[in-house]
C-alpha cells in the first residue's frame, strides 16, 4: 500500500539517570542493561513527515541535512515501512531547539518524533509500546522519549518486549536538570560506535552485572522521592559508564577540564547541604539534577565556573505527541 498523508509530532529529549551503554543485540539496538530517565520539558524536536515524495529527504532547522544524517533517517523509515508493511518515500522536516550532537540527546527526541510523525502520517495508530519499540530502532534512548515523565527501558531480548514505559508522570516529583553547556559542537564519536566499543572495556561486564541493582535503587528513590538515595546512585551510574568509556579501545574520554570542575562543585554543594547531583552522557556537558526550587541557585553557581559557556534548565516533561495530523489512508 502507498501512503500520502502528512503529520507533525513533538518529542522531548531525555536525561538518563541510569544509563544505557552497550547493546546485547546491535541490529535491533537491544540494550545490554535497563535504563531510567526523565523527559526534558522545553527541549524538543518537532518532525513533520510528508509521505508521497520522490525520495526520502531531510531538512534540519531549515537546512538540507548531511548525506549521513539523511541516510540514517531513511534507514529508520525503511525499518518502519518493512515492519508495518507499507511503501512510499517521505519528505522529513525537523525543527529542534536542542544543540545537535552535544550529549543533550538530540537523537532521542528526533527519532521519537520521527517515529510518531511517520506512522501517524501513514495512517497507523500504534499504541505506546509499539511506538517506543519502533523508536528504539532509530536510537536506543529514543524509546524513552515516547512515554511521559519518568521512564524506564528494560534490557529485554526481543524487539516487541523491548519498549519503554512510564513509571511516574511529570508532576510526580518537581525535579530539574540544569545543564552546564561546556561545548556545543557535534561529538566526534557517534553513540553507535560508542555502544559497539563498550564490550572492549574490561569493566563493562561488571557494570552490566550491577546495573539491575542500580536500576532498582534509582526506581525506588524516584517513587519515594528520596533525593539523597537518588544522588548516590545517579552519580555512581554515570561514573561507571564513563569508567567503561575511558577503558574501551580506543578509549573514549568525554570529560573536559570544565566538566570535572562542575562535578567537583556539585559534590561540594551537596556536602554543604544543597540537594544536587551530576550525570554526564556521551559528551562533556554536565547535567545537574536537583529539586526545581534549587535550580536558580545551581544556575548561578555554574555561571561562576570557567569553561561553562551557557546553562539550560529543563523540568520533567511529557511524552511524544502528535501536533498536526493530515493522514490519508
Ligand atoms: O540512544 P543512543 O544510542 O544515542 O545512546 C544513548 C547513550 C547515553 O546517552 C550515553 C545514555 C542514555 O541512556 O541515554
Amino acid at each position: 500500500m502507498n501512503h500520502e498523508g502528512s503529520a507533525t509530532a513533538r518529542a522531548h529529549s531525555n536525561i538518563a539517570l541510569i544509563k544505557y551503554w552497550g547493546n546485547q543485540g546491535e541490529r535491533l539496538r537491544l540494550p545490554a542493561n535497563p535504563s531510567l530517565s526523565f523527559n526534558l520539558a522545553g527541549l524538543f524536536t518537532e518532525v513533520t513527515v510528508n509521505w508521497g515524495a520522490d525520495a526520502d529527504s531531510l531538512t534540519i532547522n531549515g537546512e538540507q541535512a548531511s548525506p549521513k544524517a539523511t541516510a540514517r533517517v531513511s534507514s529508520h523509515l525503511s525499518a518502519l515501512r518493512q515492519r508495518l508493511g507499507f511503501q512510499g518515500m517521505a519528505e522529513v522536516v525537523s525543527e529542534t531547539n536542542i544543540p545537535l550532537g552535544a550529549g543533550v540527546a538530540s537523537s532521542a527526541a528526533a527519532f521519537a518524533a520521527l517515529t510518531l510523525a511517520a506512522t501517524t502520517a501513514a495512517g497507523f495508530e500504534c499504541d505506546e509500546a509499539t511506538l517506543s519499540a519502533l523508536a528504539r530502532l532509530g536510537s536506543g534512548s529514543a524509546a524513552r522519549s515516547v512515554p511521559t515523565g519518568f521512564v524506564s527501558l528494560p534490557a529485554a531480548d526481543t524487539h516487541a518486549a523491548c519498549h519503554a514505559r512510564s513509571i511516574a508522570p511529570p508532576n510526580h516529583w518537581a525535579l530539574a536538570d540544569v545543564i552546564a553547556l561546556i561545548e556545543t559542537a557535534p561529538k566526534k564519536v557517534s553513540s553507535l560506535a560508542g555502544h559497539r566499543s563498550a564490550k572492549t572495556s574490561p569493566l563493562q561486564s561488571a557494570r552490566i552485572k550491577s546495573a539491575a541493582e542500580r536500576y532498582r535503587q534509582c526506581e525506588r528513590a524516584i517513587l519515594t522521592r528520596d533525593f539523597d538515595a537518588l544522588a548516590a546512585v545517579v552519580e555512581l551510574d554515570s561514573n561507571a559508564m564513563h569508567a567503561v568509556m575511558m577503558t574501551s579501545s580506543p578509549p573514549l574520554l568525554y570529560w573536559h577540564p570544565a566538566s570535572i570542575a562542575v562535578m567537583n562543585a556539585v559534590t561540594e554543594w551537596r556536602r554543604s547541604g544543597i540537594p544536587v547531583c551530576y550525570t554526564l552522557d556521551a559528551g562533556p556537558n554536565v547535567h545537574c539534577i536537583c529539586p526545581q526550587e534549587v535550580a536558580p541557585t545551581i544556575r548561578e553557581g555554574l555561571r561562576n565556573i570557567p569553561g561553562v559557556v551557557e546553562t539550560m534548565t529543563a523540568f520533567v516533561g511529557k511524552g511524544a505527541h502528535v501536533i498536526l495530523d493530515h493522514a490519508i489512508s
